[in-house]
């Protein structure tokens, strides 16, 4: 799924030695924006509904302006991911179709998984336990795939559980009626896993980890530096530059506003994000553990 520049004049005009490594185009930056703004959407709206109960739901509902403003946001964050799922497969689509582009479903730029990756993944493990050589990633991690598929099922479950909370009339001349408390609870527990598993796992495995940290600027500026390039993505370097074409991946580098405002939007979604992920397992805890103690006693 890469993205070359195709011009001289998109390559860039400026110093080769400040000249940036295009990764992620306008585009999927945009469709990651989308996400961004529906997942925190969502999140803020259904999670307080789920956990009406307690202390911190209440202010998150009532700085929302109440129960009913809640439930309406939801569907405006479930509408917006329908439209960015379209957009993502129309482009795809366009890809494959008009622009007859090669690699999309397999090979080293595609997103799909190979057997490269569990390669990398036993490479990282050792490396993590006795040291040696770390694996040489390529245009996307194996982290970076199971982040992706996690989003993509997640999307689906809480899609299609969702659909039938928002329909139950239509659902239930399809569906038995217990398909409804069905999707309740399925709904409401994957909403919580993929709340935490954002904030917890896919934040630092993108932005907290060593190398990144406090913010992988990637995804606002779509650009990395040569260094950054090669420290992280050697195969892929290997790659373009056995097929001479890194000129064609180079840029001149982002705007500084567009990196200071992103830097600044990161840090607070954040600081957000860790705080209601702290909050679902603080209150799933102390619901739980008093019923496991009740059953085994
Ligand atoms: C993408 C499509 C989605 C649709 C169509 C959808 C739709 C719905 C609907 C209709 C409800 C019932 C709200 C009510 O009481 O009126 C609901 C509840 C809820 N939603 Fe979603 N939702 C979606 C995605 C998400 C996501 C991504 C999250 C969180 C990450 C989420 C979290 C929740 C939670 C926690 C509840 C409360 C469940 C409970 O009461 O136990 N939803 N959703």
């Amino acid at each position: 799924m890469s993205e070359v520049a195709h011009t001289p004049a998109q390559a860039g005009s400026g110093p080769v030695e400040t000249r940036e490594i295009l990764r992620l185009s306008g585009y999927q930056r945009f469709i990651h924006l989308l996400v961004v703004i529906a997942f925190f959407i969502l999140a803020f709206t259904g999670i307080p509904l789920k956990f009406h109960e307690w202390a911190w739901a209440k202010m998150i509902l009532s700085a929302l302006g109440g129960y009913e403003n809640a439930r309406y946001l939801h569907r405006f964050g479930a509408i917006l991911t329908f439209i960015y799922i379209g957009l993502y497969f129309a482009e795809i689509a366009y890809r494959f179709v008009i622009k007859r582009e090669k690699g999309l479903f397999w090979g080293p730029d595609s997103i799909i998984p190979r057997v490269e990756d569990v390669i990398h993944v036993a490479q990282m493990v050792i490396w993590f336990c006795i040291g040696g050589r770390r694996p040489k990633i390529d245009r996307w991690a194996y982290w970076e795939k199971f982040d992706f598929f996690a989003e993509a099922w997640g999307n689906f479950a809480l899609g299609v559980t969702g659909l039938i909370l928002w329909f139950p009339a239509f659902f239930t001349r399809l569906l038995p009626g217990f398909a409804i408390s069905m999707s309740t609870i399925i709904h409401g527990i994957e909403a919580s896993l993929a709340v935490c598993f954002i904030f917890f796992i896919h934040f630092f495995n993108a932005h907290l980890r060593r190398e990144k940290f406090p913010m992988d600027m990637v995804i606002v500026t779509g650009r990395m530096s040569m260094h950054e390039f090669a420290e992280d993505r050697p195969a892929e370097l290997e790659r373009v530059q056995k097929d001479n074409a890194l000129f064609w991946h180079q840029v001149p580098p982002a705007s500084p506003v567009l990196a200071k405002v992103g830097r600044t939007v990161g840090l607070i979604l954040l600081v957000l994000g860790l705080g209601i992920s702290v909050c679902i397992t603080y209150s799933s805890f102390a619901e739980w553990i008093p019923r496991v103690i009740r059953f085994f006693s």
